[in-house]
């Protein structure tokens, strides 16, 4: 039994060491890349010693070496993953240092990377973003987040990355034009440059990008119109961000054609002068639509048959007229945020706005509206103070609402006026002829009392 033991023991010894043995070990330049990397990012810890064997065995987290078929129908080992920067405990990827560089060139070594991510790593010195066009076909995700001092410009040859799926480079000062290249890329599902530096305008042929399911160029200074291209081709959009630049003209009935998309933000641009888009309402698959700060201008359309699955919808500050149309109210039962904040509207806050179930947020200041407030006290009380009324020096509030315990503590009714005020009948008129009693002067009516009480009792 013994002996049939040891020899089960050993073969399975000489299985695991012929399998360990048959691993090919990762190659001398792809090693040396990996600790030219490290120490590029953080030169104080000594990479070398406290990694000495091979990736494939030992790797600090975020390094990934993997072995894989290679063309003669052999294994072979390489680097898959790169992520630098710590994320969290559960992914202490190597720390970068203040003083933080990067090599490009020390990339085009990498000939199997699939993925390639930078958490703020660049935050001290500037760094010039690499020329990443060698990693070539590889490559599926680039991804940088929170790089403060990368700087410079992505050059056309960026449609070298002919296998990426994501790009993502976002809180950044790279800028420049955003490279036509990127029309090259008909892989791409996600296309992020938030955040950065980009100017100008925007040429690139969207209707090439097939697959894109995420445009994101907010918070940059781009100008210029929305390419037309847009919305013609990338029809699986679901998210399309282009806020907090400077995109004028009118916003691109192209867009119409997005028929999966469940995300726009134009807000905070200066597309102005052509009104609320009509087409939205053809749109059905809408969640979220914010327009805020720009100069739409014309009177709130009604378009809000087909676009119940909207949640948010922001149309402040952009010098709409006219009323506040009650259809929007009755299409729009999912509404949980709403803000015509900062317009010229005008006439009474249809009542089918109090019965909206889910609202959490509805933003009517600084209008000019009139009227009585429709609110119940239960839809008061469940939205708080985020129903926002201030600044509509006609808008009022009945008194009955106002004196209601919660919604005189907790939202701005508080601040509106009472609607018919009744001229004040003054209380004690009978004791003190012309001279009406101030509810707070309370020694006086004190004084008043103990004389007549006097009088009564003589
Ligand atoms: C980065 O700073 C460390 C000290 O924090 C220093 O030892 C190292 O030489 C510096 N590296 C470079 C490339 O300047
Ligand atoms: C970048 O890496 C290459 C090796 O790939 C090396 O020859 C070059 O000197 C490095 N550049 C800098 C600035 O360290
Ligand atoms: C990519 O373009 C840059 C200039 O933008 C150039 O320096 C570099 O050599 C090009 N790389 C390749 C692989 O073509
Ligand atoms: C941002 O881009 C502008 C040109 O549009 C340039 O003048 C400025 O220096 C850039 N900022 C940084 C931090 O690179
Ligand atoms: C949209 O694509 C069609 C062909 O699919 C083309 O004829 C048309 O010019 C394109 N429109 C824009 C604005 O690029
Ligand atoms: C506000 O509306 C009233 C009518 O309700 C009108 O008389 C007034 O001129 C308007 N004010 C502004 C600033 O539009």
């Amino acid at each position: 039994m013994a002996t049939r033991n040891f020899v089960l023991t050993l073969v399975f010894c000489v299985f695991l060491f012929g399998f360990v043995v048959a691993q090919p070990p990762l190659n001398k330049a792809e090693q040396e890349a990996v600790y030219g990397v490290l120490e590029s990012i953080n030169s104080a810890v000594p990479w070398r010693s406290v990694f000495p064997d091979d990736f494939c065995s030992s790797a600090p987290h975020g390094v990934v070496c993997d072995y894989l078929d290679d063309d003669q129908g052999g294994v072979s080992a390489h680097i898959t993953e790169l992520s630098f920067g710590y994320v969290s405990d559960y992914s202490p990827n190597p720390l970068c240092a203040p003083n933080a560089t990067l090599n490009g060139s020390l990339f085009s070594r990498f000939t199997h990377l699939t993925k390639l991510f930078f958490y703020r790593c660049f935050n001290g010195k500037s760094v010039s973003f690499p020329d990443f066009s060698s990693l070539g076909s590889s490559l599926e995700d680039l991804v940088f987040i929170e790089n403060p001092s990368l700087v410079g410009s992505i050059g056309r040859n960026i449609s070298n990355l002919k296998s990426v799926r994501k790009l993502i480079l976002t809180g950044t000062n790279v800028g420049g034009k955003i490279p036509v290249g990127i029309e090259d890329l008909t892989g791409l599902e996600q296309l992020t440059l938030s955040r950065n530096n980009f100017s100008g305008e925007v040429f690139v042929n969207f209707g090439k990008l097939k697959n894109l399911k995420v445009l994101d160029l907010s918070q940059n200074q781009l100008v210029g119109n929305v390419p037309g291209t847009l919305g013609n081709g990338s029809t699986e959009l679901l998210k399309l961000d282009l806020s907090f630049n400077g995109f004028s003209g009118e916003i691109p009935e192209s867009l119409k054609a997005l028929k999966s998309l469940e995300f726009l933000d134009l807000s905070y641009n200066r597309f102005g002068n052509f009104g609320v888009p009509l087409f939205l309402g053809e749109m059905s698959s809408l969640k979220e639509v914010y327009l805020n700060g720009n100069f739409l201008g014309g009177r709130i359309p009604e378009i809000w048959k087909n676009l119940g699955s909207i949640l948010g919808l922001g149309l402040s500050n952009n010098g709409l007229v006219g009323s506040i149309p009650a259809s929007m109210a009755v299409n729009l039962r999912n509404l949980c945020y709403l803000g015509l904040d900062n317009n010229k509207l005008e006439g009474t806050v249809p009542e089918e706005f109090s019965s909206l179930e889910s609202v959490n947020e509805l933003n009517f200041e600084n209008n000019n509206l009139s009227g009585k407030v429709p609110f119940t006290a239960n839809f008061v009380a469940q939205i708080g103070t985020k129903l926002k009324l201030q600044g509509n020096p006609e808008l009022c509030v009945e008194d009955e609402l106002k004196s209601n315990q919660f919604s005189v503590a907790t939202t701005s009714l508080v601040q509106l006026k009472l609607c018919n005020k009744k001229p004040i009948v003054p209380q004690y008129a009978i004791f003190h002829g012309d001279s009406a009693p101030q509810a707070h002067n309370s020694h006086l009516w004190l004084l008043v009392s103990i004389g007549f009480l006097l009088l009564f009792s003589l």
